[in-house]
C-alpha cells in the first residue's frame, strides 16, 4: 500500500489492508446493484473488526501517556469492549470494562472472550452513557489511589482520535478500488456510537472519495448521529486536521431498520442472516452488520438505491455477538 499520510501515532497491530470481495451471488438475489464487500471483519487480533482501526490510535495514545490499564465501557456483548481487552492482552496492558447489564449465568460470546482474555470486568446498572462514564472516573481514580496509570478510552472509541482508524480505512479502499477499477459509487455500514461513520465522511473528504455514504443506524435516532458527527468534526478540527470542510449533505444516516431497540431481532432479520451466510459465507450478527445489511436490502427493494449503483459494504465484524442467539436461529433452522 502506498503510504498515507498520519494525523497522529498509530499502533500498528492489525491486519491491514482488509480484503474487498464481490459478493456477486448476494447482488443478484437482491436483483440490484453490484454489492463488494470490505473485509473489515478480518482485521484480524482475535475477529476485532472495525473496533481494531480505531484502537491502534487510542492504544498508541495511552502507551504515550505511560498507561497500565485501558478503562472502556458497552453492553455485555460489546464487541469494542472485546476487541479492546485483546489488544490489551496482546500488548500486555491490563483492561477493566465496565458493562452495563446483568449477570450471565453463563458467560457467553463477547463476555465470555472479555474473561478469555484477562479483562477485569464491572457489570453496572447504568440508565444511560453519563452514569457509565461516571463508572469509569471512578475505577479510574481507584486505579491512580493503587499507583496504577489509567486510560480511559469512550465508548466505541468514538472520538476524534478514533475516528482517525477510519480517514486510513477510506484511503485503503481509494487505493484498492482504484486498482481494480471498482470506485464504488456508495459505502453502507452500521452506525452505533459514530466514530466509524465520523471517520468513513472525514476520510472521503481527505482522501477526495467523491461517493454517498449512507450509515444504517442500529441504536440511535439518525439526528443522534448526525450531531455525533459534527461533535467530532469538530474536534478532529482542533486536533488535527484544522482544515477538515465542513460534512454537509456528504452523508445520510438511515434509522428505519432499528426494529425493536438496539440487539433486538425481527424474524424477517434472522432469516436474511441466515440467507446471507448461505450466500457469501460471511458472519453477520443480528445487532450491527445484520441490521445493516438488511437494511441495504429494504432500500435496494424500496428503489432508493438504484440497481445500477456498485456499492461497497463496509462488513465490522461482530461475529461473536450471534451466538448468544443460537436458539433464535435454531428455531428458524427448523422451521
Ligand atoms: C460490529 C460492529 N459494527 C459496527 C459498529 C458501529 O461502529 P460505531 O460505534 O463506530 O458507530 C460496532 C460498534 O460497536 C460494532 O461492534
Amino acid at each position: 500500500m502506498k503510504e498515507m499520510k498520519r494525523f497522529a501515532q498509530k499502533l500498528e497491530i492489525a491486519s491491514l489492508p482488509t480484503p474487498i470481495h464481490p459478493a456477486e451471488r448476494l447482488s443478484s438475489r437482491l436483483g440490484g446493484p453490484e454489492i463488494l464487500l470490505k473485509r473489515d471483519d478480518l482485521t484480524g487480533l482475535a475477529f476485532s473488526g472495525n473496533k481494531i482501526r480505531k484502537l491502534e490510535y487510542c492504544i498508541a495514545e495511552a502507551i504515550s501517556r505511560e498507561a497500565e490499564v485501558l478503562i472502556t465501557c458497552g453492553g455485555p456483548q460489546s464487541n469494542h469492549a472485546r476487541a479492546t481487552a485483546a489488544a490489551a492482552a496482546r500488548i500486555g496492558l491490563r483492561c477493566h470494562l465496565v458493562l452495563n447489564g446483568e449477570p450471565e449465568t453463563v458467560p457467553d460470546g463477547n463476555l465470555f472472550l472479555d474473561l478469555l482474555f484477562g479483562a477485569k470486568v464491572s457489570l453496572v446498572s447504568a440508565t444511560d452513557l453519563r452514569d457509565l462514564e461516571i463508572s469509569m472516573l471512578e475505577i479510574a481514580d481507584s486505579y491512580r489511589t493503587a499507583g496504577i496509570k489509567p486510560y480511559i478510552i469512550p465508548l466505541g472509541a468514538s472520538d476524534a482520535l478514533g475516528s482517525l482508524g477510519y480517514i486510513d480505512a477510506i484511503g485503503e479502499i481509494v487505493e484498492q478500488t482504484g486498482k481494480i477499477g471498482s470506485i464504488p459509487d456508495r459505502i453502507v455500514f452500521p452506525c452505533g456510537s459514530g466514530g466509524t461513520l465520523a471517520g468513513v465522511v472525514a476520510g472521503c473528504l481527505v482522501h477526495g472519495l467523491d461517493c454517498r455514504v449512507t450509515a444504517m443506524s442500529v441504536a440511535f435516532p439518525a439526528e443522534w448521529s448526525s450531531g455525533k458527527v459534527a461533535e467530532i468534526f469538530g474536534s478532529l478540527r482542533e486536533r488535527f486536521i484544522p482544515d477538515l470542510p465542513e460534512p454537509g449533505g456528504k452523508f445520510e444516516v438511515i434509522d428505519d431498520y432499528i426494529g425493536d431497540g438496539y440487539g433486538k431481532a425481527s424474524p424477517g432479520l434472522i432469516s436474511f442472516i441466515r440467507e446471507a451466510a448461505s450466500l457469501e459465507a460471511i458472519i453477520l450478527d443480528p445487532t450491527y452488520t445484520g441490521k445493516a445489511l438488511f437494511g441495504l436490502k429494504k432500500e435496494i427493494e424500496k428503489g432508493n438505491i438504484g440497481k445500477g449503483e456498485r456499492v461497497l459494504f463496509i462488513h465490522t465484524g461482530g461475529a461473536f455477538g450471534l451466538f448468544p442467539y443460537r436458539e433464535r436461529f435454531l428455531k428458524e433452522f427448523e422451521a
